[in-house]
């Protein structure tokens, strides 16, 4: 994985066929997205389950670029091996998981992964001052995490504190929620380069009918890069 700060588009398997990940990963891949997103969920640090490291393994063959883990589950440590045996390239952990969340990235760049943490609406920037130098992105939820579909929580002024934090440093902001071709320049022009988006990209099509998801990804890529024209 090299760095830049181009706008991505990586779109949620929430929103996608449960019973037909690889193809669905492969349809959009062919259609234009940048990374595959894969929500991890287990009814405890949120109130969904959605699948674990044995779909994430199951899914790897079928994704020939970037696969973007984000874990809401606590705790996580126990499981930061077995998604980086399942091939994950990028793993997120919640800042809000568990008191230990600069053990956990060490530990997710010791199994050699790049490491992400995340940030529910709720939770201050400052909350990741002190382990800026050890993570490789920044997730910032526009929506409380469990759900795909839901309405997206204006987080512009924190979107821009954590940029000015970042610096120079090789870091990514990430938005998750309820990006769509409205809401995509909102944060593309606070800061972001990475653009979760499960609804926005899986609504009107199928893996038998895959048009609709690369006009969905060029639309949102389009408001999102259309704020630096
Ligand atoms: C929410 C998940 C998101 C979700 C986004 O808990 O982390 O990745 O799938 O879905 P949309 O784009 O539909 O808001
Ligand atoms: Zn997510």
């Amino acid at each position: 994985m090299t760095f830049d700060r181009s706008i991505k588009i990586a779109p949620s398997i929430l929103a996608a066929d449960f019973a037909n990940f690889g193809a669905e990963c492969a349809a959009v891949e062919a259609q234009g997205a940048d990374w595959i997103h894969v929500d991890v969920m287990d009814g405890h640090f949120v109130p969904n389950i959605t699948f674990g490291p044995a779909t994430c393994a199951a899914i790897r063959p079928h994704i020939k670029g970037v696969m973007d883990v984000h874990l809401m589950i606590a705790p996580v440590d126990p499981y930061i091996q077995a998604f980086a045996d399942a091939g994950a390239d990028v793993l997120t952990a919640h800042v809000e998981a568990g008191p230990h969340i600069h053990r956990t990235l060490q530990a997710i760049r010791g199994a050699g992964m790049k490491a992400g943490v995340a940030l529910n609406p709720g939770t201050p920037a400052a909350a990741v001052e002190e382990v800026i130098g050890m993570v490789d992105l920044i997730c910032v939820m526009t929506v409380n995490p469990g759900f795909g579909g839901q309405k997206f929580i204006d987080m512009t002024s924190k979107i821009k504190a954590l940029r000015t934090m970042i610096g120079d440093r090789s870091v990514h902001i990430e938005i998750d929620g309820g990006v769509d071709p409205t809401t995509a320049p909102l944060v593309a022009k606070a800061g972001a380069d990475v653009l979760v988006a499960g609804s926005a990209v899986f609504r009107g099509g199928s893996v038998d009918n895959p048009g609709p998801y690369g006009e969905n990804i060029r639309s949102i890529r389009a408001a999102a890069e259309g704020v630096w024209t």
